[in-house]
């Protein structure tokens, strides 16, 4: 799979459906605007697999990344299985959450995903300040983990830079990191890929919009206006 994809580096998170959004076409001219969508359980437990098909079908026609985000979490078999619906949904990505641990689980998945032509994604922190509870504490450990089974990236969130610094250091230029935290909880526009992120995940900030498809079209300027100004500044 190419590294990049898309012009933007943003990712689309569709927790629910853009309220904003009274034109049928809506999602057909949103998400060509994006580099990839993320589905969460909430668009799934209140749309159902029907419309999570067919967002697959319109980011699949506009050439973006597809990401199943229901945070896998569970033993290798279980999750194997949830690969399987996630493939038959029509979406190429999925994450897990790290903490699981390899033998009988993430090492299952990982078999299972090869199988099945999935890329996954591991969560090593998250945006939230509970992350720092837990997640946080092993965050190096988690960035091994990633390593270990080579995967095809990891979240790390946009709220903590420092640590998007340290994963794109440890981890090389290869994995991808994918950051959320932008927008609503407080992260400024592009500065997780200033720190070595490959995408930034935005949600609320375009799905709750009064006019999604406007939103949407400024953020990703944003984005790219900070992005060139981090990379004219380095150079
Ligand atoms: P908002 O509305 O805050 O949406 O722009 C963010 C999206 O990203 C997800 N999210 C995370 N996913 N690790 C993850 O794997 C995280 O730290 C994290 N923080 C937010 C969230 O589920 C939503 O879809």
């Amino acid at each position: 799979m190419r590294k990049w994809v898309g012009h933007t580096g943003v990712v689309l998170a569709l927790d629910g459906l853009p309220s904003g959004c009274r034109d049928p076409g809506c999602l057909e001219k949103l998400m060509p605007l994006f580099s990839g969508v993320k589905v969460g359980l909430p668009l799934l437990l209140r749309e159902g697999p029907r419309l999570l098909r067919r967002v697959a079908e319109v980011a699949q026609s506009a050439g973006i990344l597809r990401i199943a985000d229901f945070k896998l979490a569970d033993i290798g078999d279980v999750m194997s299985s949830s690969l399987e619906a996630i493939r038959d949904l029509g979406y190429d990505i999925a994450i897990a959450h790290a903490f699981v641990g390899v033998r009988g689980a993430l090492e299952d998945l990982v078999v299972r995903a090869r199988e099945l032509g999935i890329e996954v994604l591991l969560v090593t922190s998250m945006s939230h300040e509970g992350s720092r509870e837990f997640y946080d504490k092993h965050f190096r450990e988690f960035l091994e983990v990633a390593r270990e089974l080579n995967v095809w990236g990891v979240v790390v969130p946009a709220t903590r830079l420092h640590l998007v610094s340290e994963a794109r250091k440890t981890m090389g230029g290869s994995v991808r990191i994918l950051s959320p935290g932008v927008g609503v909880q407080g992260a400024r526009y592009g500065t997780a890929i200033c720190h070595g992120a490959d995408y930034e995940i935005v949600g609320r900030s375009v799905i709750k919009a009064p006019d999604p498809l406007e939103a949407a079209t400024r953020i990703v300027e944003e984005v790219e206006r900070v992005v060139r100004s981090c990379r004219t500044s380095s150079a």
